[in-house]
């Protein structure tokens, strides 16, 4: 017989992974709303043209999109950055500034796949729109490692690579590069890390070789690891637009140590995010050692409400993928234990009891606490035994005996001592143990 399995790069939550997931999301989704973010979601099938040169080529090559059966082009979303533009740009002018919006949910990509990477994995994305300046990035760089160090994480364990891609265009620009070579060079940049050297084939092969006196002042660039480096280099150079863009770096940066925070970023212009909407200030998230893929990134992006059909609309935001976060969880000894058990166990003595149980188990249920039972008669001992290896804190018995005298048995599972209730009394005997 046929034996079928999951499609390469997707993934099955037994409930153990399901209650694990779902208290990450629940982490995740009360710190949001802690800095004032509003949830939302969105289909996760979507216009395939919604895409196409947003994106960027990357992300474009790995949609899973095909034809629907109406004719129409179509893509799982890769990503919820495009789709969140069009929600803003429909209602821009009705909404309220500035936007904080959050949202969890699934996402396709057809990677090839590796360890952290999947080709369906789980985001939570935060965007602030209507904010032009640096206070953006500020509220969301400080939301993004609060959502890490709510489970324990510190300094110690990842920091965030901060970058800024407008700085790069006016310092190639004063350098005396033009666009094209600008967008090439940070192309060159975005693969430098990996590559090395190699990485500057793709320019060669465009523009020809880069002049050997330009590449060491990218390259110089590239070493940059704090404000103080980065005027320094800049200082020689002068100009309006790179002072301007200093006055926002010190600003950022002021924020974030105001916060507390310096000690989780890292100034590093090697960052400059592949994907093609960004503009301004880029940024990433790493686990320390340098073991993993990234955790998390993201960025300004002013231009994509408008290039999407809305008014021309600032916006930053990042997105936390949980696949690497999981991986750097479990590194750290954090991965959070969390099936949940019940609160009280019913031992059932048989039929008769059973039909008498089940009033108490309802009325009990209905007040918030998580009850059990056995579904079908299982011997006394052995129902005891469910009921201790269930994790629930109070036993109530339902036995014969009890029933003929109109009782029934508490049993404390912790420490073991009983006592009998009339059985109109439960509800209060068990609200009484829980909240003492
Ligand atoms: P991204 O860098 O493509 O940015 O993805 C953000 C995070 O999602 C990554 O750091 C990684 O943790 C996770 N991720 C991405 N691809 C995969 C994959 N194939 N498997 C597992 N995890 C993955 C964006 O998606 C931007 N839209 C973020 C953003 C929001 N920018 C502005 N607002």
């Amino acid at each position: 017989m046929a034996t079928f399995q999951t499609l390469p790069g997707f993934r099955e939550f037994y409930p153990e992974d399901f209650a694990r997931r779902n208290h990450v999301f629940r982490l995740w989704r009360q710190t949001a709303s802690t800095y004032g973010f509003v949830e939302y979601d969105a289909p996760v099938l979507e216009p395939l043209e919604l895409y196409k040169a947003k994106s960027g080529d990357e992300i474009e090559g790995q949609l899973f999109s095909f034809t629907d059966k109406g004719g129409r082009e179509v893509a799982l979303r890769p990503e919820m950055t495009p789709t969140v533009c069009r929600l803003i740009g429909a209602k821009a002018s009705a909404l309220k500034r500035p936007i904080k919006w959050f949202s969890i949910g699934e996402f396709y990509r057809y990677e090839r796949m590796q360890k952290g990477r999947g080709r369906c994995f789980s985001q939570f994305n935060a965007d602030i729109f209507g904010e032009p300046g640096p206070e953006a990035e500020i509220e969301l760089i400080a939301l993004l490692t609060q959502c890490l160090c709510a489970f324990g994480l510190t300094e110690q364990d990842f920091y965030v690579r901060l970058s800024d891609r407008n700085l790069w265009f006016y310092y190639l620009e004063a350098l005396g590069l033009d666009e094209p070579r600008i967008r090439s060079v940070l192309g060159v940049v975005d693969k430098f890390e990996k590559a090395g050297d190699e990485a500057f084939k793709s320019y060669t092969e465009q523009f020809g070789e880069l002049d050997a006196a330009l590449k060491a002042k990218v390259l110089a660039f590239l070493q940059i690891k704090s404000l103080a480096a980065l005027e320094a280099l800049l200082a020689p150079i002068g100009g309006e637009k790179l002072a301007a863009r200093l006055v926002e770096w010190r600003k950022l940066l002021g924020g974030l140590k105001a916060m507390g925070l310096e000690r989780f970023i890292e100034v590093d212009l090697g960052v400059v995010r592949g994907l093609a909407y960004y503009t301004g200030f880029v940024f990433e998230a790493f686990d320390r050692k340098g073991e993993l893929r990234a955790l998390a990134g993201g960025g300004r992006y002013d231009d994509l409400v408008q290039k999407l059909g809305g008014p021309a609309f600032p916006a930053v935001g990042f997105a936390i993928g949980d696949m690497t976060f999981a991986l750097l969880l479990e590194q750290r000894g954090l991965t959070p234990t969390m099936v949940q058990s019940p609160d009280v166990y019913c031992v059932i003595g048989g039929e008769a009891e059973r039909i008498a149980a089940f009033g108490a188990i309802q009325t009990i249920r209905a007040s918030g606490y998580r009850v059990d039972y056995p579904m079908r008669d299982v011997a006394f001992g052995k129902q005891l035994k469910a009921a201790s290896d269930s994790g629930a804190k109070l036993a109530l018995i339902f036995g014969a005996d009890e029933l003929a005298k109109g009782v029934v048995k508490i049993r404390n599972l912790g420490d073991r001592t009983e006592s009998e209730v009339p059985s109109a009394d439960v509800m209060s005997a068990v609200r009484e143990f829980f909240t003492g």
